[in-house]
């Protein structure tokens, strides 16, 4: 018997989702020492998680069961967003705060901006939501329009990303008051907020239709732990903390996330080097003369391959001496490569290996 056939009949038809691999598959594959890699192809915070932070993980009860009422994370998020904690509702990464707000609305459409965080297509697609993108205008400014029209035909559920996930731009106030002026939820992804950007926190009072999500894993290096948050009016918040996964948060992450925010004076001290080094990355890389920097607010950036270098190629060959970069195989991203940035020596390295392989990544019809 095939058990095939008690899946759901659109199974097949679910593309997957393109994961990044952690470092000690990548050693592998590529077969360098795990101490050689450069890893800027995530946006993770390459200076780790704060030492008191990694302390208060350790000391979590592992044996017992979290707290499905998230009782003292949600009390330090809202102190630290400046919200009340009922309108808070923490979650296994904000991947995981995307996929609990599919499920509450279930919409038969759900729209973005694209090009952008390709965790919504994927998450609508798995909840049975038909998902549309409105493409980005130029500069990557989102089609306000294009999303209004969309909303006219059916689509309840907005995701945006500010500043957003490749292109490193922020929705401006005009552009999200608009949006939030629409007949659907209005998801806010503030992933990289404490990088740059103004935060669109202030506006739910005024649009009680908008959510903000965002996350422990860029600013507090807690990617590995999962934790993730949203914010909202405390009807919405209500909603998602009745359907999420009860222990959606483990007990080390719990611990840990408090600890980022009661350390966050320090914490931020990585960030201001995070945001200096990406000034850094975009400056030097730019004088390369081959790879042009597009202005971003978020801890990476997004080059334009230029003067007939083939992305792909540079993203090969770089991953060959152990540099990662995320090249993006679609159309409206083809001569586009985004790089994380990291340490100083992160950026040494990247530009050593870039000089390396500027002969060997011409296009074949340039
Ligand atoms: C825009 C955006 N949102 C969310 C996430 C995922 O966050 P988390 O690690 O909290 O699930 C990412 C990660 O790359 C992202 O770029």
């Amino acid at each position: 018997m095939n058990p095939r056939r008690f899946f759901r009949p659109d199974f097949d038809d679910l593309e997957a989702y393109t994961p990044v691999k952690p470092l000690d598959v990548l050693a592998a594959e590529i077969g360098l020492p795990i101490g050689q890699l450069v890893k800027l192809d995530a946006n993770e915070n390459l200076y780790g998680a704060h030492p008191a932070v990694v302390e208060a993980a350790a000391k979590a009860d592992h044996h017992i069961y979290p707290d499905p009422g998230q009782t003292s994370l949600r009390a330090a998020i809202a102190e630290y967003v400046g919200v009340t904690p009922g309108q808070v509702v923490a979650g296994s990464g904000a991947d995981d705060l995307i996929d609990v707000i599919l499920r509450l609305a279930r919409p038969a459409i759900a729209v973005t901006a694209s090009p952008t965080f390709g965790m919504y297509s994927f998450l609508a697609k798995v909840n049975g939501t038909r998902f549309v993108e409105v493409p980005r205008l130029a500069g990557f400014q989102v089609d306000v329009r294009g999303l209004a029209s969309t909303v006219e035909r059916g689509a309840h559920l907005i995701f945006l990303t500010s500043p957003n996930n490749p292109t490193g731009n922020c929705l401006t106030r005009a552009e999200l008051e608009a949006i939030c002026n629409l007949e659907a939820l209005v998801v806010v992804d503030e992933a990289y907020i404490e990088f740059g950007g103004e935060s669109a926190v202030p506006l739910i009072a005024a649009h009680p239709n908008l959510i903000v999500i965002r996350t422990f894993s860029k600013w507090a290096g807690l990617a590995g732990l999962r934790v993730g948050y949203s914010v909202s009016e405390p009807g919405i918040a209500a909603a998602l903390m009745a359907i999420k996964q009860p222990y959606n948060v483990n007990v080390a992450g719990d611990l840990a996330a408090q600890a980022a925010l009661r350390h966050r004076a320090e914490v931020f001290e990585t960030v201001k080097c995070i945001v200096a080094e990406r000034e850094r990355l975009a400056r030097d890389v730019g004088a390369l003369g081959w790879l042009r920097p597009l202005p971003s607010e978020a801890n990476f950036v997004l080059f334009a391959v230029t003067e007939g270098h083939d992305a792909a190629r540079v993203a090969a060959e770089l991953r060959r001496r152990g540099v990662l970069i995320r090249y993006y195989n679609r159309p409206d991203l083809a001569n586009y490569v985004r790089i994380s940035a990291g340490r100083p020596e992160d950026t040494g390295r990247l530009l050593a290996a870039l000089r390396e392989v500027e002969p060997l990544t011409r296009r074949e019809d340039s």
